[in-house]
């Protein structure tokens, strides 16, 4: 059974990983994607293997925003389902995170996450759409961490921001969740795994196999353990839950 069939979704940050993944199964599922991206060229060559329409997002800038959300409405009628995803890792020691990256972290994974969901939300409220908005948190999010305290921060913020937005947008039968994955293998984790052999001394590969050594499922995530969670909150099987952030990480985190 398609459990998305006719229904529409745009989706940030999914010309590869965890974006991607999420756009291949909502198509399998029934549903027209839209994958929004600031690399567009990739994004393009994506929507193509996929099947989905690529549209040039950055979730920096609110005519951008505006635009991509126009865009998308015009392809596809209406949004039923946003999934925010699009976001930025770093890492550095307490002493030498710089103001720069810090406001660019966070200009990406909380203005971005906070301002496309309102762009889609007014979208939605306009025209009567009960549609549900998925946020991507991490378990980072969850507690801080030595060496990642702005990206950590980050996802601590989307976690927040997911419950207040839950609560005033169910008014108008938009449910709003979260996804918190552990460590999910692929060009992410590539660019954290470099980070950990700078500032530890690790060489390249050593990191990702430790942390996917403690996961308790005994492995990393692939994008596609997350796919199930992102259908689920996006299908009827979901009508009754908001304002909730679900662990998906082979057991990292209880909560
Ligand atoms: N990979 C993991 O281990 C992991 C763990 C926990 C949470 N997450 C979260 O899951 C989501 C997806 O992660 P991923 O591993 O697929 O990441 P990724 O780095 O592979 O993909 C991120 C995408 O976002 C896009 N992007 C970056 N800046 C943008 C901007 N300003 N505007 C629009 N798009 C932009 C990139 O071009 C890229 O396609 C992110 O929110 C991430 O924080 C990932």
């Amino acid at each position: 059974m398609m459990r998305l069939a006719g229904k529409t979704a745009l989706i940030t940050g999914a010309a590869r990983g965890i974006g991607r993944a999420f756009a291949e199964r909502y198509i399998a599922e029934g549903a027209r994607v839209v994958i929004a991206d600031i690399d567009i060229a990739r994004a393009i060559t994506t929507a193509e293997e996929i099947g989905a329409i690529a549209v040039e997002i950055d979730v920096t800038r609110q005519e951008s925003i505006d635009r991509a959300v126009a865009e998308a409405v015009a392809e596809l009628g209406q949004i039923d389902i946003l999934i925010n995803n699009a976001a930025i890792f770093s890492a550095a020691p307490l002493v030498e995170i710089e103001r720069a990256n810090y406001q660019r972290v966070f200009d990406i994974n909380v203005s971005g996450t906070l301002f496309t969901m309102q762009a889609v939300a007014k979208h939605m409220i306009e025209h009567g759409v009960k549609g549900r908005i998925i946020n991507m948190a991490s378990q980072a999010g969850r507690r801080g961490e030595a060496l990642v305290a702005v990206y950590c921060a980050t996802k601590a913020a989307v976690i927040s921001l997911t419950q207040s937005a839950a609560l005033n947008l169910i008014e108008y039968g938009i449910n709003v969740n979260a996804i918190a994955p552990g460590v999910v293998d692929g060009e992410h984790w590539d660019g954290v795994d470099a980070f950990f052999a700078k500032y530890e001394g690790k060489a390249p590969g050593q990191k990702k196999k430790e942390v996917g050594d403690s996961v308790p499922y005994g492995r990393m995530g692939t994008a596609d353990d997350l796919t199930g969670m992102a259908v689920f909150l996006a299908s009827d099987d979901a009508e009754y839950v908001l304002a909730q952030c679900y662990n998906v990480d082979g057991g990292q985190w209880m909560s």
